[in-house]
């Protein structure tokens, strides 16, 4: 029997009842989609899959490592199930995922954490059953540094809560090293998945009705390389469209270094792929982008949006944005709010630098106060809350197509192809996972208004 069946069979005869999981996620979408395939292993391992920690028996934290105020969170939310576990030891406590690739953080849940039952590794999801039974036959801690694994294993049970929206992980880890970030280290080696089996997982999602479906890479641009296959991204993606039926595809994240004429050439041909590109900026001054190691200068970054709005007028960008790197000058800050000013983002998200450990960053010297930073930050989310405000406007009167996401009442929230949230009122029973056709009567803080005109 392989170690899903042999836990299964431990859980049934220990507890008296469905024993219930609650896995929590921080971190981008890369961990939800590993969280999912967490609760799928557990689901079908005898667990009833729970949103409350409170009355689980195994409580699972997927963490992230990106930024220390990431983990400082993740931190306080571990601490608050001391008291639980003192009130019920047979509870498991698991944490997995970013943040515990990270020796010192082991040492920390270690020396100061002992109600921490289990540590493993962001590789290892398919391992769980085997930690957890074994946990039960040794009620023995398990905390200790988890491997790093590279191999790709497919075929792992996936617990979805959606019915109408999903993503697939195309490749896993990044190469890019560029000087400030975590994920190199903790998430190894960039590596692709096969395009069969790609295809295989998208074309069932299309045939049980996902509408919204989302490729995940951290630097999807680069798909491919490493494969026997002579594929690259934009090929992957036309493979995908040929696949028949309604629903819109996205990708996250794109690299300006990697990012392609053939890559846009292809979404302009291709109406099924949204017409929004998450492409991560960072900074808009070239010393800083060389010292960031991104390997593209900002002339280079505005020629290829330049490109994608001549070949696609209704395109828009997103992008993410460091404040406060090393050395960065008020000046050299300027540079970039001029850039947001210019290029005009549909959605940006800013952040402090923050200090990772291992990284080159790490050892550059940074004199500027974080008061400053702050400042720096809140310049830059004041500028894009205006082009965003103004962009909301440009809707007004147009009509649109989403997908419905949720019902409060009659009041239902729908989302656009290019991620805009719109919200309608309908006493219509039938209409959740389902795209509608709105017209858009104004905005409400950061969402969009609309009559439902029909679905
Ligand atoms: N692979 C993706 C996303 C990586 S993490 C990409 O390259 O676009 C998401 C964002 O977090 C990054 O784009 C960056 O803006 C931010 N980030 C990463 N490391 C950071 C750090 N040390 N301090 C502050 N922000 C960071
Ligand atoms: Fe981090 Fe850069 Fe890789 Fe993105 S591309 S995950 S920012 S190293
Ligand atoms: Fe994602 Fe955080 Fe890991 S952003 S890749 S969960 S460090």
């Amino acid at each position: 029997m392989n170690y899903t069946g042999k836990l299964k069979q431990t859980v049934t005869e220990k507890f008296e009842y469905i024993p219930k999981a609650n896995v929590q996620t921080f971190g981008c979408v890369q961990n939800e989609n590993d969280s999912e395939k967490i609760r799928g292993i557990l689901a079908q391992s005898g667990y009833e899959i729970s949103d409350n920690f409170e009355v689980s028996d195994i409580v699972i934290f997927n963490t992230c490592a990106i930024r220390e105020n990431a983990e400082l969170k993740i931190f306080g939310n571990i601490g608050k199930l001391k008291a639980l576990k003192a009130e019920n030891p047979n509870m498991i406590v698991a944490v997995c995922g970013c943040m515990v690739m990270q020796p010192h953080i082991v040492e920390k849940i270690k020396k100061s954490y002992p109600f921490v039952d289990i540590v493993f590794g962001v590789n290892s999801i398919e391992d769980l059953p085997h930690i957890v039974y074994n946990w039960y036959v040794n009620n023995k801690r398990q905390v200790s540094n988890p491997e790093v694994k590279t191999e790709i294993v497919e075929d792992i049970p996936v617990y979805r809560e959606s019915k109408s929206k999903a993503t697939i992980s195309i490749m896993y880890g990044c190469d890019n090293f560029c000087s400030y970030c975590i994920v190199p280290y903790v998430r190894g080696r960039e590596r692709s998945r096969k395009p069969a089996d790609i295809l295989e997982e998208f074309t069932q999602l299309v045939n049980e009705g996902y509408k919204d479906i989302t490729l995940l890479g951290q630097n999807v641009d680069s798909y491919g390389k490493n494969l026997d296959e002579n594929i690259d991204f934009a090929d992957l993606l036309n493979m995908l469209c040929k696949v028949e039926g309604d629903y819109v595809l996205h990708f996250m994240s794109s690299h300006p270094k990697d990012i392609t004429k053939k890559v846009i050439d292809t979404i302009r041909d291709n109406p099924k792929i949204s017409r929004q590109i998450h492409l991560p900026v960072q900074s808009g001054n070239d010393r800083i982008l060389s010292l960031m190691n991104r390997r593209y200068t900002v002339q280079q970054y505005k020629d290829i949006i330049n490109y994608a709005k001549e070949q696609i007028p209704d395109v828009g960008f997103s992008s993410d944005i460091i404040v406060g790197f090393p050395g960065e000058t008020f000046e050299e800050y300027l540079d970039t709010e001029n850039l947001v000013k210019e290029i005009n983002f549909t959605q940006l998200f800013t952040f402090i630098y923050s200090k990772r450990t291992g990284t080159k960053a790490a050892t550059m010297e940074d004199d500027t106060s974080h008061k400053e930073k702050s400042e720096r930050l809140n310049r830059l989310v004041k500028i894009q809350q205006d082009i965003f405000f103004e962009y909301l406007n440009s809707f007004k009167g147009q009509t649109v197509r989403a997908l419905v996401e949720e019902r409060k009442g009659n009041t239902y929230s729908a989302r656009m192809a290019n991620t805009l949230v719109v919200h309608f009122e309908s006493d219509k029973e039938n209409l959740m996972d389902e795209f509608v056709k709105l017209k858009v009567t104004g905005k409400k803080g950061t969402v969009l208004t609309a009559d439902l005109i029909i679905n």
